[in-house]
């Protein structure tokens, strides 16, 4: 099931570190290869020679591996990886990790690693609940790491409640379904739109939104993690892209945006339109800049062309469509008209009345509707996980 796959186990201090030895048994009886990195505390809980022996390889510990002065390179073992599991990942090993502290081998293999990441929290109800721990999670959640939400149950301390590392089992369900459709999205080509378009008035000023092209650079950043190869089309924004698997495309105006836009759909498997892309322009661009006169100044529109809409038109039987509807009223109607006349596979509904939602939050709650009538209505997460909930629902047409 996992062939050839090669996975790091992280395994920090906590008591669900006995746990780890049946996660890295699951994972060789898959045929995976593994190679566990332990911290010092960690080694109190359970001892190297265990991990050693279930895993076949030597755990890894320290940077310095012999008094001959050989080393544990945590870069080759950062690249080496398609994917790293930190379990347990205690409440200091997930500070460490939020905010760089790199004093130890498991760290520092952490800040190494290209691929994706893993993470199974182990920790006393108050401690998993404290804002710092949640701010903490907040901050990997933004790395692009996937937390694994830990149980309700009984915990070391005596006391009952959410803090139990999940299951070794439930461990091993994550990553082998995020193999599968890492499988399914291997080398395919994906095109996504985000931020906004600005339309010249003059030479200083435009017509634009508050779109802040989180929710689009999150999307892109999931599909790229999973092994596609994305273009990312792009209208003004601060976000920055992190892996190297993006290509990003800088625009301005909605004319801009359609021109590249229905180019590089022509080369795409599947295309996620989350710009919020003007639909009126002004009719005429002043060259020079307009100077004040009277007490008011009229600005004439002209409608844009709608993208999404021309790739619905363009659109063959194998690729796949997505497009997002930002409502305020008559949401799911609105949406599901937008689905049928933009030619849609599904379409993300954003509504401006749920709080945390729409532009500038780093936070998002959307409702999918499918061409089929079929629709799921999520809550409110950071945008990082409604952009995994969006690539789960690609993968799941392409397996269909
Ligand atoms: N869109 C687009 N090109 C435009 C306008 C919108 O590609 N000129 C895309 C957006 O990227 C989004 C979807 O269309 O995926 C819906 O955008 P939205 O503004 O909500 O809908 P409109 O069709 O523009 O309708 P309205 O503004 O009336 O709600």
């Amino acid at each position: 099931m996992l062939e050839g796959k090669k996975i790091i186990l992280g395994i920090s201090g906590s008591i669900a570190a006995y746990k780890s030895a049946a996660l890295t048994r699951l994972f060789i009886k898959a045929r995976a290869q593994v190679k566990v990195v332990m911290t010092n505390s960690a080694m109190e809980f359970i001892t190297p020679l265990t991990l050693a022996t279930l895993s076949k390889h030597p755990v890894l510990s320290h940077y310095i591996k012999n008094k001959a002065g050989e080393w544990n390179n945590h870069v080759e073992l950062g690249l080496w990886a398609d994917c790293m599991v930190i379990a347990p990942a205690t409440a200091n090993t997930l500070a460490k990790m939020a905010n760089g502290n790199c004093d130890n081998f498991l760290i520092a293999t952490y800040l190494s690693a290209r691929c994706p990441v893993f993470v199974a929290p182990a920790m006393d109800l108050d401690m998993f609940a404290h804002g710092s721990t949640q701010n903490n999670i907040k901050s990997l959640q933004g790395f692009g790491n996937s937390i694994i939400s830990p149980n309700n149950g009984e915990l070391a301390s005596g006391l009952i409640g959410l803090g139990r590392m999940a299951e070794p089992e439930e461990i091993f369900d994550c990553i082998t379904t995020f193999f599968h459709s890492n499988n399914l999205l291997q080398n395919k080509r994906v095109l996504v739109t985000a931020g906004p378009t600005y339309e010249h008035i003059d030479p200083v000023r435009f017509v634009g939104n508050h779109s802040s092209g989180k929710m689009g650079f999150a999307i892109a950043e999931v599909f790229a993690a999973q092994g596609a190869h994305v273009t990312l089309i792009t209208g003004p924004t601060h976000q920055q892209v992190q892996h190297s698997n993006i290509k990003r495309i800088d625009v301005t105006t909605a004319s801009e945006m359609f021109e590249i836009t229905t180019e590089v759909f022509a080369k795409s498997n599947i295309a996620i339109m989350s710009a919020a892309v003007a639909d009126y322009t002004p009719e005429k661009v002043s060259i020079r800049k307009i100077k004040k006169q009277g007490d008011e100044l009229l600005l004439k529109l002209k409608k844009t062309r709608d993208i999404l809409k021309e790739l619905g038109r363009l659109k063959t039987q194998k690729q796949i469509l997505v497009g997002f509807a930002l409502e305020t009223d008559n949401e799911e109607d609105n949406a599901a008209k937008k689905l049928k006349e933009k030619n849609l596979d599904f379409i993300v509904l954003n509504s401006l009345k749920n709080k945390g939602a729409g532009f500038g939050f780093d936070t998002n709650q959307v409702n999918i509707i499918h061409k089929s009538g079929d629709k799921t209505s999520y809550g409110l997460k950071p945008k990082h996980e409604v952009a995994k909930d969006i690539v789960d629902e690609v993968v799941k047409l392409i397996h269909a």
